[in-house]
């Protein structure tokens, strides 16, 4: 067992330090390692295939780094990846070690977020092709309303640093306005793209009256501190030493300028290449 464990954090980009900045907040003590995969993101219109090869690749690099868990705080990579990885890769090649994703722990309590029955996904397009959440919340409450609604121009909008400017209030509108088209009597919308919460105010603006804005990050923070308490196996090794790492498939320098918009604080990062994995 090494000294330095840190858990994994993997994102195609900058979106999985909204999920990060929470799950630190809640689980301060632990050392982390955070992965953007910034080099061939985004990863939302990209095939399964490649969507699997790419974060398979990262999840090995995390794994050389001595990560004993890793966290997919990315949905499309979560809805693309994950099963493949926990049902074929990692029984054979690292039983030992978990990758989690962020769908399950925002499925999972759906239910409690809807007052008529009917939830809204806003996703990317391989996050809505995948249907991994209507699959998901019909396990657990078959009687809830799913409708999907994909938005491929939000991620561009917050990766180039619009979502605050008036471009991003016309792609905010259509894309709502195609979800309520739907289903009028929506009243919880689930934002399942970790670079949506950066939309949050503009997304508000124009969302009717009563109706719930879901956040993932503290979901999938209050759900990974319960798994820790009672997977004490996996627990053990995850050090704790209040250490933050960020890493990037790109230049280091665009990273540490841009991630703070995501997370909230400075951050210095390094570069690193997952070929070869
Ligand atoms: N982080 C991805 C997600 O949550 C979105 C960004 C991308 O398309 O790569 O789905």
């Amino acid at each position: 067992m090494y000294a330095y464990q840190p858990i994994g954090i993997f994102d195609s980009g900058y979106g999985g330090l909204t999920v990060m900045r929470e799950i630190v907040k809640v689980l301060p003590e632990y050392d982390y390692v955070y992965l953007g995969d910034n080099a061939r993101t985004p990863y939302g219109n990209r095939s399964f295939e490649t969507v699997y090869h790419y974060t398979w690749q990262c999840v090995q690099y995390l794994f050389s780094r001595h990560c004993h868990l890793v966290i997919l705080a990315c949905n499309t990579a979560s809805a693309k990846a994950l099963r493949t990885i926990q049902q074929r890769h990692l029984p054979v090649t690292f039983p030992e070690r978990r990758v989690l994703g962020v769908i399950r722990p925002t499925t999972e309590i759906a239910q409690q977020f809807t007052r008529n029955g009917a939830v809204g996904i806003l996703a990317t397009t391989g996050t809505v092709q995948s249907a991994s959440y209507v699959i998901e919340i019909r396990k657990f409450f078959p009687a809830l309303r799913v409708y999907q609604q994909a938005c491929p121009m939000w991620v561009p909008l917050v990766e180039n640093n619009e979502h605050e400017g008036p471009g991003a209030d016309y792609f905010v509108k259509k894309y709502l306005d195609q979800l309520f088209q739907q289903a009028a009597d929506l009243d919880a919308l689930i934002l399942a793209c970790t670079h949506y919460p950066l939309l949050i105010p503009k997304i508000k603006a124009y969302l009717p009256d009563g109706v719930q804005l879901i956040s993932q990050g503290p979901l999938v923070a209050a759900s990974l501190k319960d798994y820790l308490r009672r997977h004490p196996e996996i627990d053990r090794h995850c050090s704790k030493s209040g250490r933050r790492e960020f890493l990037t498939t790109d230049s280091a320098a665009l990273f540490a300028r841009q991630a703070s918009i995501f997370y909230g604080e400075p951050v210095e990062a390094q570069q690193i290449s997952v070929e070869g994995l």
